[in-house]
């Protein structure tokens, strides 16, 4: 038998030698969390399943809305009122900073949640046990909410950091210290958050224990300027998120997110495939793949619009980067492998879809080749650069970028003004939902399902009647999805006058067409809006029928669609209707 002393000796000693790696954080966080009856619980996807306001994941307390907001009971599903888990996310709003020691695309975010379980003071305690004890970290500081408004200052939080000896505690405003909520409304609170200090002598945030206390009715924007509302959430609960990429960082005493085990064996493959010293653009590779990887993995394709479209601008970033790193072209797809050796074990899904995911990149690089090909020869031949973005789906920045490449001049003054009304029509369109004006003939699928989106959307006001606001709208080249307001479950008649409805609009081969106009004669004429999309002054709305008077369906949309419904190909067909949230209703259909 080994005497217990001598164990942890030779556990501490092979603690220094051996600095953690991420295999190991992860384990012993969730063991730590279970430890203390939390039940572990898998990541969810990437595409958030249940929450139309967002396009990804952002968070790990995402999958556990429900359970906050009392629509769902924990001690049901999971037997506990706890919970803990390592959740993929994808942040993109900081895409250009990435590059430099911190910004990521694509993170892992551990997590404890409680639901109506314990409150401040156990998450404060734990929090403070793994990082002094867990994974040996000293902090520098901690920050707790100094109050506004109707929210009261977290002195509680305070009491129990000085408790536990911690003497810095910063108190902070609403912009630093108060989170949430995700996507259009839901719960959030103040934070209390972690900070120690990396090799560079930094205090850098490791991790945030929110106290969701609140439910807001909007979405954070209007939260910070004072236009939304809070109510008491009926069960407290606990959402805390630490960055795994972060804290490895830091215990791995590396200066660099990419100098830690996740990354390097990505970074050294990139470096046989480049003989260029360019660190950022290494980097950026390394972070987009990553991304990209668990994207297709999770089942977003390359398109033009929503999650589809974001994948696209990071791959077509990555091969931008690859080749100012000489990569020789199409050799992209050679690094998916290298990013699933490090992450198969841990994500099935990717060594599953492997082949896919190698499809999928090696696909997209080839057809951006080929479309920066035909778009270059227009841009040397004087073309207006603008042509680029809204005929061949090139990022925007790149076009700068490769003006200044090419040594061609752009008008800055008249691309600025170009996008301005780009994005006024963008705005005009279903906003964030679609990207007006991308063409992609690679896309049919895609946009074949938004014209049918509109026609479903008039036909459950048809059937229903005009309750059946839009809730929100995804659609991939496989199906469309769409959420509205209504109370009941539909009968199966209802579903059959539906189909019926849509599959005789086809038939009759109706045009679809646009046509831009000021917001008040939208409205006049009846076209549908997304509430949740905001509008410009101008609007473009899509309508379906020989004229604007006598057209079936008019929505405000940026695009894209089908010329004619006969374009539509096959027959409409709704493969499921279900509850997402009270009152919101959820339509999965294709077209067979
Ligand atoms: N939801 C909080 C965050 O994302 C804590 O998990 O930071």
């Amino acid at each position: 038998m080994v005497n217990i002393a001598t164990y942890f000796q030779f556990v501490n000693f092979f603690a220094r030698v051996f600095p953690m790696d991420s295999k190991e954080i992860r384990q012993r966080f969730l063991e730590f969390f279970k430890a203390r009856g939390h039940t572990i619980m898998s990541s969810s996807s990437l595409v958030p399943e249940n929450d139309p306001s967002v396009l990804f994941t952002t968070a790990g307390m995402q999958q556990f809305k429900p359970y906050y907001t009392g629509e769902k009971n924990a001690q049901e599903d999971f037997s506990s009122s706890s919970a803990t888990s390592v959740q993929k996310c994808v942040r993109t709003s900081d895409i250009e900073e990435v590059g430099d020691d911190t910004h990521l695309t694509f993170f892992e975010m551990l997590g404890n949640f409680s639901f109506g379980g314990y409150f401040k003071e156990e998450a404060i305690k734990y929090a403070y046990e793994f990082i002094t004890q867990g994974v040996k970290l000293p902090i520098s500081y901690v920050t707790v909410f100094e109050g506004k408004g109707s929210v009261p200052k977290d002195g509680e939080s305070k009491k129990i950091w000085e408790s536990l000896g911690v003497t810095d505690i910063r108190e902070q405003g609403m912009e630093d210290v108060f989170w949430g909520p995700t996507g259009d409304s839901g719960p959030c609170g103040p934070t209390t958050e972690i900070y120690c200090r990396n090799k560079g002598g930094e205090d850098v945030e490791i991790w945030n224990i929110v106290f969701n206390e609140y439910f807001c009715d909007s979405n954070r924007e209007n939260l910070l300027a004072d236009k939304a509302t809070l109510t008491a959430l009926e069960t407290k609960g606990i959402d805390t998120g630490m960055g795994l990429e972060r804290l490895l960082t830091t215990v791995q005493g590396k200066t660099s997110i990419f100098e830690t085990d996740l990354f390097s064996p990505i970074i050294t493959k990139i470096e046989e495939f480049s003989n260029s010293g360019d660190t950022k653009a290494k980097r950026v590779v390394a972070d987009h793949i990553r991304t990209a990887v668990f994207m297709i993995a999770d089942g977003v394709t390359p398109s033009n619009t929503d999650s589809g479209y974001i994948l696209r601008r990071l791959l077509r970033r990555s091969v931008r980067y690859a080749d100012t790193l000489n990569f020789k072209p199409n050799s992209l797809f050679r690094l998916v492998e290298t990013v699933i050796d490090k992450y198969g074990d841990v994500y099935e899904n990717l060594k599953i879809n492997k082949e896919k995911i190698k499809q999928e990149v090696e696909r997209e690089e080839n057809k951006f080749r080929e479309t920066l090909k035909r778009g270059l020869q227009e841009f040397e031949k004087g073309a207006d650069p603008f042509l680029l973005f809204t005929s061949y789906g090139f990022p925007l920045e790149l076009i700068k970028e490769l003006a200044v490449e090419k040594g061609l001049k752009i008008d800055e003054e008249k691309f600025a003004i170009e996008m301005e009304k780009h994005q006024e029509t963008s705005r005009a369109g279903a906003g964030k939902k679609f990207k007006g004006g991308l063409a992609d003939a690679g896309d049919e699928k895609v946009v074949q399902y938004h014209t049918a989106t509109h026609l479903l959307h008039q036909a459950l006001h048809d059937v229903l009647g005009d309750n059946v606001a839009q809730k929100g709208s995804n659609i991939t080249s496989e199906r469309l999805r769409f959420d509205f307001a209504h109370s009941q479950k539909l009968t199966d008649q209802e579903k059959q006058k539906i189909e019926e409805i849509v599959n005789q609009k086809i038939e009759e081969k109706l045009p679809v067409q646009t046509i831009v106009l000021p917001k008040v004669e939208a409205e006049k004429v009846g076209a549908r809006m997304f509430f949740g999309d905001k509008y410009g002054d101008q609007v473009s709305v899509y309508f379906i029928g020989e004229s604007l008077e006598r057209a079936y369906s008019k929505e405000f949309c940026g695009g894209p669609h089908v010329g004619n419904t006969q374009d539509l190909k096959g027959v409409f067909k709704i493969v499921k209707e279900e509850a997402v949230a009270s009152g919101v209703r959820r339509i999965k259909a294709v077209l067979e």
